[in-house]
């Protein structure tokens, strides 16, 4: 089994321990990010890198790493796995103090946990037929664009789906759309993609930068503002997308089809597109 990272150290999954004081496990205090590994390249490293950085000074925890260091380690830990395509998770914590206090520690440690796995691609059902989708009112906190590791709120979510036997939880603000509960989300609607901007109520999802620009790159037109709950509803398509599950067409929303309830064909194009994206980069071209 591959060792696993934590605080200077590779170590066995099962040695590596940490204070029961550590604040990211009394507080959820602390941030994280998803990589995905491609052909044993990580997939839009700076840009994770970037986004952890942002986490980081959203939370005023000081980055323990360089860009530089961050990719030795996760070079180290990718060369360790024996699969091509893996996902990296990467945690900071503020670390344990002495003491349970909510105002933070003086000295501050932090904790720093990288793990590296076979990334576990979605079934080729999910791929060509699409998944299925509940809606749910986002009821998180106000500060989404933050990767942080307090996902109650997101993980409630989520089971909400898995009981309803779908893959994913839809969530909207206000009768305006954020996201899902572990992806971002876009709808298709007279041809065009329509997304929510990047605000304070969802996470900039490095999947949904990509889904941009490929959408800028091929012509397809594009436009980021509020989306409200009807438009979604009566869209042609709807999308998830994320670091592990790429972009996946949902074809029902609350047992209502989307479109024909088929993947549909604006989806085929960016499915095509993703993939030739992804092995171009993963040739470094
Ligand atoms: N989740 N929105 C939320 C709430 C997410 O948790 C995620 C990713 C995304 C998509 O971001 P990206 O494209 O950068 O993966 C959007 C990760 C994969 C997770 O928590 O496992």
């Amino acid at each position: 089994m591959h060792k696993v990272y934590l605080n200077g150290e590779m170590v066995a999954l099962s040695e590596a321990k940490i204070s029961v004081m550590d604040r990211g496990f009394l507080f959820g205090d602390g941030v994280y990010e998803v990589i995905p590994v491609y052909s044993w390249r990580p997939f839009r490293l700076p840009e994770h890198l970037r986004r952890l950085q942002r986490s980081l000074d959203g939370i005023r925890l000081a980055n323990p790493h360089t860009d530089r260091e961050w990719t030795a380690l996760i070079d180290r830990l990718v060369a360790a796995v024996d699969a091509e395509d893996q996902q990296i998770y990467l945690q900071v914590t503020r670390g344990a103090d002495a003491v349970r206090n909510h105002v933070f520690p003086k000295r501050v440690v932090p904790t720093v946990f990288l793990k590296c796995d076979p990334l576990i691609p979605p079934s080729q059902a999910e791929v060509e037929q699409g998944i299925g989708a509940i809606s749910a009112a986002d009821n998180r906190w106000l500060r989404c664009d933050i990767k942080s590791i307090s996902l109650l709120a997101n993980c409630l979510l989520r089971q909400q789906a898995e009981d309803a036997g779908c893959i994913e939880t839809l969530l909207f603000r206000d009768g305006f759309l954020s996201e899902a509960s572990s992806s971002n989300v876009f709808v298709v609607r007279d041809g065009a993609l329509l997304a929510p901007p990047k605000t304070h109520l969802i996470l900039p999802g490095i999947t949904y930068d990509v889904v941009l620009e490929l959408a800028t790159r091929h012509g397809l037109s594009h436009e980021l503002r509020d989306v409200t709950e009807a438009e979604v509803r009566e869209a042609s398509e709807i999308w998830i997308c994320s670091s592990t599950r790429e972009v996946r067409a949902v074809v029902s929303l609350d047992g209502r089809s989307i479109g024909s309830g088929r993947p549909g064909p604006v989806y085929e194009k960016m499915q095509r597109w993703y993939q030739e994206f992804k092995a171009a980069a993963t040739r470094g071209s």
